[in-house]
C-alpha cells in the first residue's frame, strides 16, 4: 500500500471532507482560502473534527512542490468537566498568501481524525 493510496477525493458539493481552494485575489500576491465542510459543514465535535489542513503549489513543469503551510486545527470542545462541554471550537478554515512567478496547480490535502485522508486540486493560471 502506498500513502497515496489512502487520500480520498469528491465532489466537494456533496461530499464535507473535501478542502475546498478557493483563489480570493490575485496578482503579484496570490491569495487563497482553503476550507472543510464549505458546502455541507463538517462535524466539529471532541470525538469527530478536521484535525489538519495542508497546502501545497507544483509550478508547471516542475515535479517537487513547494509546502505553503500546514494548519493544525486543536480546540473541538475539550474540557475537564466533559467531552463537548468546551466552549471553543476551530473552524477548518484557513487563508495562505504566497508569491508565484509561474503558473501551476495549487493542492490541499485535509485530515478528519474518523474519515481519513482527503485531498484537492486546482490550477492557477498567470
Ligand atoms: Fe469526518
Amino acid at each position: 500500500m502506498d500513502l497515496k493510496d489512502l487520500f480520498q477525493s469528491a465532489d466537494w458539493k456533496q461530499e464535507k471532507h473535501v478542502p475546498v481552494i478557493d483563489i480570493v485575489e490575485q496578482g503579484e500576491i496570490v491569495k487563497i482560502a482553503i476550507t472543510v465542510g464549505k458546502e455541507i459543514p463538517h462535524p466539529n465535535t471532541t470525538e469527530h473534527h478536521i484535525c489538519w489542513i495542508e497546502v501545497y503549489f507544483v509550478a508547471e513543469g516542475e515535479k517537487i512542490p513547494s509546502q505553503l503551510g500546514r494548519f493544525e486545527f486543536t480546540s473541538h470542545g475539550e474540557s475537564i468537566g466533559a467531552p463537548n462541554a468546551g466552549s471553543v471550537h476551530t473552524s477548518p478554515e484557513v487563508v495562505v498568501s504566497f508569491k508565484a512567478e509561474k503558473p501551476g496547480t495549487i493542492l490541499a490535502s485535509s485530515y478528519c481524525n474518523i474519515h481519513g485522508l482527503w485531498q484537492s486540486s486546482v490550477v492557477l493560471s498567470i
